[in-house]
């Protein structure tokens, strides 16, 4: 069953060190409507993947409880992201005869149907067939070719394909909190559409979501995706070498870093020092703080070059034109957006989501950059289906994978 009302989707972001869930509506502007945000610690996921079904469904719980309280909507169906180093994006061009004179939605998903004949390996599903451009006749058509006459119909397509049991764990986890699904989207895709500006996507842009357990890169060129892919290390990979170096428990490590934190050694005085607890039962010790950021700025240098790697190897650098855009908690270390653009060699910002009303305070944090871009890529989608129709129907493109995987 959908949610009570049939134009308000629930984006719910399974994140390595949080759920997070975001009610949300479209304004008669095109805006997002924020109409409640909840937000559960969890350590059921790891590196983007369930590791525990069980903590994974209490916090679903606890976020959608909290969602619910605060717009005052019942949800019974969410929209969920995927992410995870096994997830793996290819390009490819199908064409199909158009059935009748004039191109209709059938042929559409007729030819997006024929872009899902990639090579799989075992275990692999299809996740997301996203349209690049269609080409009718030879000749490229902007947006839709919905209603143009024509014979034949192409189109070039990012598919991204996923473990399967990936992907039953997360339908688990769905079904176990009593929820059904609406539709699945990978995360760096969902992150992309929240915090990237309409000139940022035509130009060409890369997005990286460094969250706590991965860090998900999505190229943009001319409008629409051409690359994604998932490294596994976040912003707790920081917080454990903090932990290592300073013998000091992850917990305290995790504050110092958010506290004193910084991406980059040369933002730091020499001479500050900062107290760092000790483990079993040593006293505090005065550490130097520029010793704290020589542990942040070395992996999040490490992070950030394997981004700047990826890019360089898909030859798509030339087609960035904009820049870099860095979101998700992992990006908020001072000095991150400098590293980023020595890394990359490509001017950096740090996004967080844009185009909201309501709740605004709320969702637009860097952290919330995936559920905000969950909600949008859905109503997006019912939109585009026609009024009043949330929910699978209404999400068909999106989710019709889920019906050949059962
Ligand atoms: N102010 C801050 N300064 C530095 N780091 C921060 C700050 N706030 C949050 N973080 C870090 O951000 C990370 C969590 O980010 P985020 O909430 O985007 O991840 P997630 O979505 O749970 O994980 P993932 O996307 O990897 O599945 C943590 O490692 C946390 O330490
Ligand atoms: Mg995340």
């Amino acid at each position: 069953m959908s949610n009570k009302k049939d134009e308000i989707v629930v984006g719910l972001d399974l994140g390595t060190t949080k759920v997070c869930t975001v009610v949300a509506e479209h304004t008669a502007s095109g805006e997002l409507c924020i109409l409640g945000v909840g937000s559960a610690a969890c350590s059921g996921v790891k590196q983007g993947m369930v590791v525990s079904i069980e903590e994974t469904v209490a916090a679903i719980t606890k976020a959608v409880e909290e969602a619910e309280g605060m717009s005052g909507v019942d949800i019974h169906s969410v929209v969920v992201g995927i992410s995870g180093s096994h997830l793996r994006g290819l390009n490819n061009q199908n064409t199909i005869g158009v059935k009748g004179a004039t191109v209709t939605e059938d042929d559409i998903a007729n030819v997006l149907d024929a872009a899902r004949a990639v090579d799989l390996s075992r275990d692999e599903e299809i996740v997301h067939v996203a349209a690049q451009r269609y080409v009718l006749d030879q000749q490229e058509t902007i947006a839709s070719p919905v209603g143009m006459a024509g014979d034949r119909l192409s189109v070039d397509a990012h598919v991204i394909v996923g473990a399967g049991t990936a992907l039953q764990n997360l339908l688990r986890c769905i079904d176990g909190a009593g929820l059904s699904l609406d539709a699945i989207i990978p995360q760096p895709l969902a992150s992309a559409h929240a915090v990237l500006s309409q000139e940022e996507l035509e130009l060409g842009v890369a997005l990286v979501d460094i969250g706590g357990g991965t860090t998900d890169l999505a190229i943009y060129a001319g409008g629409s995706v051409c690359h994604t892919w998932v490294l596994p290390l976040g912003g707790t990979h920081v917080t454990r070498d903090i932990s290592y170096g300073l013998s000091t428990p992850m917990k305290d490590a995790e504050r110092i870093k958010i506290q004193h934190g910084s991406a980059l050694v040369n933002q730091v005085d020499a001479d500050a020092m900062i107290e760092v607890p000790s483990v079993g039962g040593r006293p505090p010790r005065d550490v130097p703080r520029l010793l704290l950021a020589e542990i942040t700025e070395a992996r999040m240098e490490e992070i950030l070059d394997l981004v700047g790697q990826e890019i360089q190897r898909t030859g798509l650098r030339r087609h960035i034109g904009s820049g870099v855009v860095i979101t998700g908690g992992g990006s908020l270390p001072p000095g991150t957006v400098e590293l980023a653009n020595l890394a990359t060699g490509l001017i950096a910002r740090r996004g967080v989501p844009v185009g909201l009303t309501g709740l605004t305070d709320l969702a637009a944090t860097a952290q919330n950059a995936t559920a905000v871009g969950l909600a949008r890529m859905a109503l997006t989608e019912v939109a585009r289906a026609g009024a009043g129709q949330a929910g699978p129907k209404g999400l068909a493109r999106l989710t019709s994978w889920v019906k050949e995987f059962f």
